[in-house]
């Protein structure tokens, strides 16, 4: 593997799509509540352009050569109001390609992140994550995560 992390720039928006668009359909297969990586693909375009010109957004691409594997996103907001903290860290995205998965790669990603928030004086980082996804559970928990709130929906 000749594998580098690095931060986004422009010419790895169509790349971000790409592999956004495997995290949607990795989340469909959870449950049909969540669109398909095609429906989410242009959306999510717009969204990577106007985040990846923000200073409140880390985007995190990894390579292995020159394609892409992974990629994780951070943001950095003011806190709830009635939270302690000023500020909240939070990873909204974290996708490797699965043949990748469990080689320490997302552990990476993750730690680069870390930095970038404690370098922005970020005392805590928040993610959700989907109660059925164990994969994800376990790499969250395994980076230290702990769960303190319970997502809850109903259909009407
Ligand atoms: C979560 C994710 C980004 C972690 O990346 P990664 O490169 O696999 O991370 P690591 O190699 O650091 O592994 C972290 C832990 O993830 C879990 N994991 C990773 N691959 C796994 C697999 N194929 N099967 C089961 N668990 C797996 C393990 O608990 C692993 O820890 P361990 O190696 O000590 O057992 C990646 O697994 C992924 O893209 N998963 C699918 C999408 C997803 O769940 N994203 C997060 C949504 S909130």
């Amino acid at each position: 593997m000749n594998l580098s992390i690095r931060k986004a720039i422009d010419n790895d928006i169509e790349a971000i799509v790409f592999l956004n668009s495997q995290l949607a359909d990795y989340h469909r297969k959870i449950d049909d509540y969540y669109k398909t990586g095609k429906q989410v693909s242009k959306a999510f375009k717009n969204y990577l352009q106007q985040i990846i010109i923000s200073n409140n957004h880390l985007i995190l691409i990894a390579q292995n050569d020159n394609l892409a594997i992974g990629y994780f996103i951070g943001e950095i907001s003011p806190a709830k109001p009635f939270l302690t903290p000023e500020k909240t860290g939070r990873i909204s995205d974290a996708f490797v390609v699965e043949k990748y998965r469990g080689r320490g790669l997302g552990e990476k990603l993750f730690d680069k992140m870390l930095q970038w928030f404690d370098k922005h004086n970020v005392a805590y980082i928040e993610l959700s994550v989907d109660v059925r996804n164990q994969v994800g559970i376990r790499a969250w928990q395994k980076y230290g995560f702990e769960a303190f709130m319970l997502k809850m929906k109903r259909k009407l």
